[in-house]
């Protein structure tokens, strides 16, 4: 069983997250810190806000995508973001990534989180190999087990890789509702590191039992399709922010959405996607300033919601 408990749930109508500022300072990150959460297995600080790599980075050999995603992941870390997410499922995604990190500044604090997603352990572990190669990293902070594939088998590599410090924290992952029983089940039998799975203001299935269990047992939490794939701006299109929502520094519907989830106590780091700097700014100021309260939450999901 793993000792270090989380955080306890910050209190107050809209917390102070990250000390006395003025707010909104949102387009600028200066000497701000991104609010953090500790990973429970190990009290690791990791900023609330990462970056995922799904479509977004598949650019492939296209110059001019390249050109266009390079100043977005330098914006990550000049904001600073740490944790990228990637998998071999996502086209060149990861062979993008290292290309542009070879150029890219100011990344000390990359967390590089990858999947396996496969079947059979000698395919996993070429497929694991490869994605270091690919994303130019001699040892990944997080591997994740995509979407349950083969899960039993891969756990067991994934377990010697960890005890030989070939990565540092293991995870397994799910998204839109698939395989939540099952997720559950392994959730309960092993002690995994990090659970991803998806969590948004329109999808909240997650708040009934894998939230809680992933609390309980002492898991991180990554949260994907934090906007359902972007369907949540169309949902919200032609509808004011609310003022109240700068009670808790909300400066767009973008870090309204994105303040929901990081804000739920089980929630460890939410993985938004983008191919726009503009974008990418919007999502990293999420990760400054005061983080709604339960009170708060409950109004944000009413206002959504049209009540
Ligand atoms: N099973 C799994 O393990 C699994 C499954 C799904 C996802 N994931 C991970 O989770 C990550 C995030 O999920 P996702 O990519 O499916 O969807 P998402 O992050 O919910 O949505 C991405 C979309 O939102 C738009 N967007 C991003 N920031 C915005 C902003 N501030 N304002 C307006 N639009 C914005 C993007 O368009 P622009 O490019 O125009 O900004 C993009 O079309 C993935 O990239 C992947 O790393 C993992």
């Amino acid at each position: 069983m793993k000792t270090i408990k989380r955080r306890t749930f910050l209190k107050g109508s809209c917390a102070v997250a990250a000390g006395a500022v003025t707010w909104p300072r949102w387009l600028w990150a200066g000497d701000r810190p991104l609010i953090k959460k500790a990973i429970p297995a190990s009290g690791e600080q990791l900023p609330v806000i990462g970056m995922g790599s799904s479509r977004t980075f598949d650019a492939r050999d296209d110059a001019g995508a390249r050109a266009q995603l390079a100043p977005v992941l330098q914006t990550f870390f000049d904001q600073g973001g740490a944790l990228i997410d990637s998998s071999p499922m996502y086209g060149s995604a990861e062979q993008v990534l290292g290309d542009l990190l070879k150029t890219t500044t100011n990344k000390d604090r990359l967390f590089a989180a990858t999947k396996v997603w496969t079947d059979g352990k000698q395919a996993g572990i070429e497929q694991m190999q490869q994605s270091m190669q690919r994303m130019g990293v001699k040892r990944f902070d997080l591997m994740q087990i995509h979407n349950l594939r083969d899960w039993q088998v891969h756990l067991e590599t994934l377990k010697d890789w960890k005890e030989q410090g070939r990565i540092r924290y293991i995870g397994i992952t799910t998204s839109h509702g698939r395989f939540h029983e099952e997720l559950e089940t392994a959730l309960e039998l092993e002690d995994f590191d990090f659970v991803q799975l998806s969590y948004n203001i329109a999808d909240r299935e997650v708040e009934k039992r894998l939230l809680p269990l992933a609390a309980e047992r002492g898991t991180a939490v990554l949260v994907n399709r934090p906007y359902q794939k972007g369907e949540l701006f169309r949902a919200v299109k032609g509808k004011a922010l609310p003022d109240w929502s700068a009670e808790c520094d909300c400066a767009s519907w973008g870090q309204f959405f994105l303040k929901f989830i990081i804000s739920h106590p089980a929630v460890t780091c939410v993985i938004p996607a983008t191919t726009r700097v503009h974008h990418m700014l919007d999502n990293m100021g999420a990760g400054f300033g005061r983080l709604p309260d339960a009170r708060m939450r409950a109004r944000m999901l009413a206002y959504f919601n049209g009540a």
